[in-house]
């Protein structure tokens, strides 16, 4: 086991012994909670928190604290802070109290840069489904920003109703100023209600981004109507092997995603997002696949509605603050 920096636990056992046993108190409660997560992993290496209730090791609950500055020009900023603090507890049966005592202590411990930073974000990511978890990190300010929605195999749901001026079909090279513009114009909605920044370099940072995109080859569809390009769906495949980040999030195996939804400012509400996804969905969920997955933000008030209703459920909550001097 690779653990960063530790100390000594108030039962005085090493974290390391501690954090084990936390562990597989963690891994029968997630599949208490949900079935539809993966077996609970070990926190990245970082700094180690203990925090206990009480004498021994009854309500004891642990934490990796994890550090990263994301360099300007990098993708991520299109959707976080630049100097993110991060919290993995590993909460055991501990519950609120635990959460509780991991959330100060990882409070009390935050690097003087990022208490100054601006740009700045403390995140943890959490099963949506663990509320008593939720309660404390709402009591600290922390802000459920976005979720990790999935979507099990299955057909689409039906058109009711289509346009029949409206093409779906594949993206092709030459669309790829109109698919930076609509692109653009999600960053923008998605920048008041949600964690998406609107920064100078947005526009070049996605326009490499799609570049990279068709380079490998994957799924974006666009929706077209009187020779203008009204919607994109940037979409992509993924195995979770274990090991990866995706693995500690969702059960092994095949994954389509979208990374991108996106209809033109006024084209919207009349059905072509709902096209784009039942065309894509088929090719996302190739036989074997375990499902789909994509992250909304819960306070949009059209995706919030729109991926639901379209199958997908939340299995993980962001929650995050900015500045991360605002955690409480
Ligand atoms: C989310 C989005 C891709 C959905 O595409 P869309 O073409 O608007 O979706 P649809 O018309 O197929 O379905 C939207 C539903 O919301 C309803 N709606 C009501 N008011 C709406 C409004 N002002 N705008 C959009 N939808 C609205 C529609 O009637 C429809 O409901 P229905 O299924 O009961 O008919 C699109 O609205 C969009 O680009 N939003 C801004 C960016 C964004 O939020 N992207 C997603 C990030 S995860």
């Amino acid at each position: 086991m690779v653990i960063g920096r530790s100390r000594a636990t108030p039962s005085g056992r090493s974290p390391e012994v501690v954090l084990g046993e936390l562990l597989r108190d963690q891994q029968a409660r997630f599949a208490e909670i949900d079935p539809g997560l993966p077996r609970a992993v070990l926190p990245p290496p970082g700094d180690v928190l203990v925090v206990g209730a009480g004498s021994g090791a009854e309500g004891e609950a642990a934490a990796v604290v994890t550090h990263h500055s994301w360099p300007a020009g990098s993708a991520p900023l299109l959707w976080s802070a630049a100097e993110v603090t991060e919290l993995h507890p590993v909460l055991g049966h501990a519950g609120r109290a635990g959460a509780d005592g991991v959330l100060r202590e990882w409070r009390a411990r935050f690097p003087g840069p990022v208490r100054a930073e601006a740009d700045s974000a403390a995140v943890v990511t959490w099963p949506s489904r663990d509320v008593a978890a939720a309660r404390a990190f709402l009591d600290h300010g922390l802000v459920p920003l976005a979720v990790l929605a999935v979507r099990p195999p299955g057909p689409p749901p039906a058109v009711p109703d289509p346009d029949p001026a409206l093409t779906v079909r594949p993206a092709v090279q030459g669309d790829l100023e109109a698919c930076v513009e609509l692109a653009m114009h999600e960053i923008a909605y998605s920048s008041m209600v949600g964690g998406s920044v609107l920064r100078p370099d947005a526009e070049a940072v996605k326009r490499a981004a799609l570049r990279e995109r068709w380079t490998r080859g994957e799924p974006i569809w666009v929706a077209e109507r009187d020779g203008l390009l009204v919607g994109l769906l940037e979409c992509g495949l993924t195995d979770t092997s274990p090991g990866t980040w995706l693995a500690g999030l969702l059960p092994a195996g095949r994954w389509g995603y979208v990374n991108c939804a996106s209809v033109r400012p006024g084209q919207r509400g009349h059905g072509i997002g709902h096209a784009l996804v039942t065309t894509a969905l088929p090719g996302l969920q190739p036989p074997g696949a375990r499902g789909t997955y994509l992250y909304y933000n819960p306070p949009n008030p059209i995706s919030s509605v729109f991926w639901p209703r379209h199958g997908y459920r939340p299995l993980w909550t962001l929650w995050e603050v900015r500045p991360a001097s605002a955690l409480r």
